[in-house]
C-alpha cells in the first residue's frame, strides 16, 4: 500500500464567527502539514466568516441557526444528525459559542476537540484575557482539550503559555494569546489525525503516556 493510499482523517469543523482558527487548520492542509480532511464547517450563526474562509477553501458548509430550535436539546440533537452524515473521525470546536448538552459531548468523548484561551483550569467561561489581566496574572495562555460533559473543563492536550506585560490590555493580550492558538490547534488535530493523542479515563494520552494536568506545555516567549 502506497502513502497515497492511506485516507486522511475526516473532520467537521464547528463554528460561531471569525474562524481564525478554522484558517489555520486550512493552512496547513493547504501546506501539506496536516494528514486531514476538513469534510464541511458547520456555522450555527449566519454570515459570519468562517463561513467565507471555509467557501474560499472549497469546504461545503452549512448553517444550523440554534434560533431556530425550541430547546437546546433539539438544536443538538439535529447538529449530531448532520455533523454524523459526514462521518467524521473528529469533531474541532473552533470558537464554537454554545453549551452542550450532555448527550452531545457523550456522543463524540474522545473525538472532539475545543480551543479555550486561557491556562485552564483558570479562567473558565468568558473574558479570560480581562480576568487574566485583572488578576495580575503574570502568565496567560491558550488550551487545547477534549470535551466532555464539564464546561471548558476536559482533559488538557496542549497549552502555551505568553507572558503578561506591564502595559498589556485584553485586546493586545488576546492577540498575543491567538498567535498561539493558531500554532497550538493545527498541532494537537496532526498528533488525533496521527493516532498519537487519546482519551483515556478522562486523562490524555499522547505517544502511549499520560500527560501532566495542563498537558504538553509550550513556552511562546515572543512580544
Ligand atoms: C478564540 O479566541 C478561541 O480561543 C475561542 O474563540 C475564539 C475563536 O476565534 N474559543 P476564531 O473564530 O477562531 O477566530
Amino acid at each position: 500500500m502506497s502513502s497515497s493510499d492511506v485516507k486522511n482523517l475526516r473532520v467537521v469543523v464547528l463554528i460561531s464567527g471569525s474562524g481564525s482558527n478554522l484558517q489555520a487548520l486550512i493552512d496547513g492542509v493547504t501546506h501539506g502539514d496536516l494528514p486531514i480532511e476538513i469534510a464541511a464547517v458547520i456555522s450555527n450563526r449566519p454570515d459570519v466568516f468562517g463561513l467565507t474562509r471555509a467557501t474560499e477553501a472549497g469546504i461545503p458548509t452549512l448553517v444550523l441557526d440554534h434560533k431556530g430550535f425550541a430547546s437546546r436539546e433539539a438544536f443538538d440533537q439535529e447538529l449530531m444528525r448532520r455533523i454524523d452524515a459526514y462521518n467524521p473521525g473528529l469533531v474541532v470546536l473552533a470558537g464554537f459559542m454554545r453549551i452542550l448538552t450532555p448527550e452531545f459531548t457523550q456522543h463524540y468523548q474522545g473525538r472532539m476537540l475545543n480551543i479555550h484561551p486561557s491556562l485552564l483550569p483558570k479562567f473558565q467561561g468568558l473574558h479570560t484575557h480581562q480576568r487574566a489581566i485583572d488578576a495580575g496574572e503574570s502568565t496567560h495562555g491558550v488550551t487545547v482539550h477534549f470535551v466532555t460533559a464539564e464546561l471548558d473543563g476536559g482533559p488538557a492536550i496542549v497549552q502555551a503559555v505568553v507572558p503578561v506585560l506591564a502595559n498589556d490590555d485584553a485586546t493586545v493580550l488576546a492577540k498575543r494569546v491567538q498567535r498561539q492558538e493558531h500554532v497550538i490547534y493545527p498541532l494537537a488535530v496532526k498528533w488525533f489525525a496521527q493516532g498519537k493523542l487519546r482519551m483515556v479515563d478522562n486523562k490524555t494520552e499522547l505517544n502511549g503516556e499520560l500527560l501532566p494536568a495542563c498537558g504538553y506545555q509550550i513556552e511562546a516567549n515572543e512580544p
